[in-house]
């Protein structure tokens, strides 16, 4: 597949350092603006336009974040392909902090987001499919980068993207996994099934920051959290030059 690779960073990843910056754009879309500057750039010699989800400083929070202009202005910069980034907690016990998951599979529990393009002034309804949410060559293309580098990564998952931005209750997450989930996070709907409506190519790599709820007798803390997140960040950055590099 052709076209430019769009990044969108999570927490953690509100800067791709590695990147040879060749501009930055601040685009309006009919949906309003996106949450940073999209900035533009080169990682291995290819075309890659970044985009932090929660703003640059990171300000934004996850109900709060325009995951219809984020798209529609990628979309606009000629990204085709797109590599979400996602912070995430663990429920399955095969997922422990500091592992990756590139999810097959999603279950949406966020409620009250702008979640569709297809709203007003339309012509006929129309409902994308989405059985497979997740796009299966860049799935193919992250896990490959992985066992390269030789950094430990879970094929396969699901993602369960809870409202926020509190942490969930031991009870909740024992609900997520009756019902299947295998990770949890807060951004990776709507993003991804409007990623879909536009006809992009989207697939989540997700680090695992802390056990779910529930799933260790430690408290939650961001410190402990952030600690996670910078180790695995530069581990993201490595994977992401290797996916690219053509
Ligand atoms: N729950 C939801 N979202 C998250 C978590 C979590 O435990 N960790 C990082 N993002």
């Amino acid at each position: 597949m052709s076209g430019i690779w769009g990044v969108i960073g999570g927490t953690g990843l509100s800067q791709l350092e590695g990147l040879q910056l060749t501009g930055e754009s601040r685009p309006q879309t009919p949906w309003g603006e996106p949450s940073a500057p999209l900035v533009h750039g080169e990682l291995a010699g290819q075309p890659v336009c970044f985009l932090a989800r929660h703003g640059h400083p990171h300000t934004i929070p996850p109900h709060r974040v325009n995951y219809r202009a984020n798209l529609w202005a990628l979309r606009d910069a000629g990204v085709s392909r797109i590599i979400a980034v996602n912070a995430v907690g663990g429920i399955h016990a095969d997922l422990p902090t500091g592992r990756f998951c590139v999810p097959d599979q999603l279950i949406d529990y966020t409620w009250g987001r702008p979640s569709t393009f297809y709203e007003d002034g339309l012509d006929e309804v129309v409902h994308v499919d989405f059985a497979e949410p997740y796009d299966a060559s860049l799935r193919a293309g992250l896990l490959r980068a992985a066992t390269e580098l030789g950094i430990s990564c879970r094929d396969g998952g699901v993602y369960a993207a809870t409202q926020g931005p509190r942490l969930e209750t031991a009870a909740e997450i024992r609900r997520l996994e009756r019902d299947g989930a295998d990770l949890v996070g807060m951004t990776g709907m709507p993003e991804a099934a409007l990623a879909r409506e536009l006809g992009l190519a989207y697939a989540c790599l997700a680090l695992v920051v802390n056990p779910a709820a529930g799933k260790s007798t430690e408290v939650i803390t961001m410190a402990a959290i952030e600690a996670v997140v910078k180790d695995g960040m530069q581990q993201v950055r490595s994977l992401l030059r290797a996916l690219v590099a053509p």
